[in-house]
């Protein structure tokens, strides 16, 4: 990814026009991650997770919470804002790093392998497809299907309306079969109203 792109995020975190950030846990993550049968057990990879605390609501149902997220602002904003629930550790190549739970990569997806996904057995992606462009969507998916652990499920949030500009962008159910189908089965699980846009829930199952 190039430096224009990461540019416009570090910005908007040091100016904090973060209106994506949500202050209560997501309905859908709630009312769907059940779905996914997992029990709380095993690792959960946030893509482009921001200071979500959906993070927080995954790491006390059980899971091993594994974000990664550009902005080193939020990293620390997401520590700070749990409060004393443990300390932060740094680690050489990705950044922040905490112990008890929750792990955040401070660095570019686009830099992952399967090595720091090896744990994971599933993925919660909110308002991380939809905040990429259509070429580093495209990118983003390829990277995700190639290093991906086998088995692994997916929930997915997409947004749908009209307009051609963003973030964050319209995603298609066209476009989420055409960047996933290959591996996965898709099943749309719900969807519903937010002002102008229609919020869309999917499940994403290995083949
Ligand atoms: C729209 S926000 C969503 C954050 C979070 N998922 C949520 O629901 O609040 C997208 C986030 O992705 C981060 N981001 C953008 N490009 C990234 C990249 N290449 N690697 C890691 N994080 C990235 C941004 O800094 C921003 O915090």
């Amino acid at each position: 990814m190039g430096v224009m792109e990461h540019d416009f995020w570090h910005q908007r975190w040091s100016e904090g026009r973060i209106g994506f950030h949500q202050a209560e846990v997501n309905t859908f993550l709630k009312d769907y991650w059940s779905q996914l049968e997992l029990g709380g057990q095993g690792g959960v990879f946030v893509p482009l997770c921001g200071k979500s605390r959906d993070m927080l609501w995954l790491k006390e149902l059980g899971h091993d919470v594994l974000g990664v997220e550009l902005s080193r602002e939020a990293c620390e904003s997401f520590f700070a804002e749990m409060g004393a629930v443990g300390s932060v550790e740094r680690r050489e190549a990705f950044g922040a790093h905490y112990s008890e739970g929750i792990t955040l990569l401070c660095g570019d997806f686009f830099a992952l392998s399967e090595y720091e996904l090896n744990a994971v057995v599933a993925v919660y992606d909110r308002a991380a497809l939809v905040a990429l462009p259509e070429e580093m969507r495209k990118r983003y998916a390829v990277l995700l299907n190639r290093i991906l652990p086998k088995g692994v499920k997916l929930l997915l949030v997409t947004l749908e309306f009209d307009a051609l500009t963003g973030p964050p962008f319209s995603v298609s159910e066209t476009e989420v079969r055409t960047l996933f189908s290959q591996r996965f089965d898709i099943q749309r699980l719900g969807s519903g109203c937010d002002g102008d846009k229609t919020e869309v829930v999917w499940l994403l199952r290995d083949k």
